[in-house]
């Protein structure tokens, strides 16, 4: 049996206010397969961000165990994990995170440019996939210039631009209207189904949440049975 790409057992997360530490994680189990689109789902505060941003490598647990295509994430140095990160991992916010002095192009094309890919090269595949997603025309304006329809667009483009196993998305309907969010839903179950992509997502919203091909429900730093 091939390995998961991501398996994740009893994670924990404390964040250390002065006085009261938050539970944010409180021993978080799951798995996900090669291809899946999983939605997490739970109320805010729960821990849904938290629990991304530790399978996406941007943050560590405290304690517990997690497998990023079978490398254990604990015997990695910042080095390595940053690496690991930029290769394998794709991220979708809810408001875009794209970097404001730079073109919707360079954007898109910023994980190839820094794996070191020739310009030329990483620019044709950023016009590829931003016609891919319906912005091919605002390849040269800057994210100020553009709709936050397109901004998340161009995220996601960016995100997929490296061919990652795994893209992570934190609420990425969250700042667009019904029209716009569903738009950019389609895209991912798209991505999703050409690319191979699988993609974790959180939402608090349920109708988002049923695009997916499998329902996760959080609550007080755990999981627990979907509603
Ligand atoms: N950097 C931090 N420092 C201290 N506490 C934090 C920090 N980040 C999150 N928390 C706390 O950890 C808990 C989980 O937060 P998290 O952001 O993971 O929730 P969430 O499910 O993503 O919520 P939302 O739906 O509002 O985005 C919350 O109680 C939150 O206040
Ligand atoms: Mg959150």
């Amino acid at each position: 049996m091939s390995v998961s790409l991501l398996e994740a057992s009893d994670l924990t997360r404390n964040y250390q206010l002065d006085a009261a530490p938050v539970a944010a994680l409180r021993g978080v189990s799951l798995k996900v397969e090669r291809g899946d689109f999983i939605a997490l789902t739970g109320p805010s505060g729960c821990g849904k961000s938290t629990l991304l941003q530790i399978c996406g490598a941007m943050d560590r647990a405290d304690g517990g165990e997690l497998r990023l295509d079978g490398l254990e994430v604990k015997s990695l140095n910042d080095a390595a994990l940053t690496r690991l990160r930029r290769e394998k991992i794709g991220f979708v916010f809810q408001f875009f995170n794209l970097l404001p002095t730079l073109s919707v192009r360079e954007n898109i094309a910023m994980p190839l440019l820094l794996a070191k890919t020739p310009e030329p090269d990483a620019f044709e595949r950023a016009a590829l996939l931003a016609d891919r997603v319906g912005i091919a025309h605002r390849l040269d304006h800057l994210p100020a210039q553009i709709s936050g329809g397109e901004a998340q667009r161009a995220a996601l483009a960016r995100a997929v631009i490296h061919r990652p196993g795994l893209l992570i998305a934190d609420e990425p309907t969250g700042s667009l209207d019904s029209t716009n969010g569903r738009r950019v839903l389609n895209l991912l179950q798209e991505l999703n189904q050409e690319l191979g992509v699988a993609v974790l997502m959180a939402t608090h919203d349920a109708g988002v949440a049923s695009a997916a091909g499998k329902i996760l429900a959080m609550k007080d730093g755990r999981m627990v049975e979907p509603a």
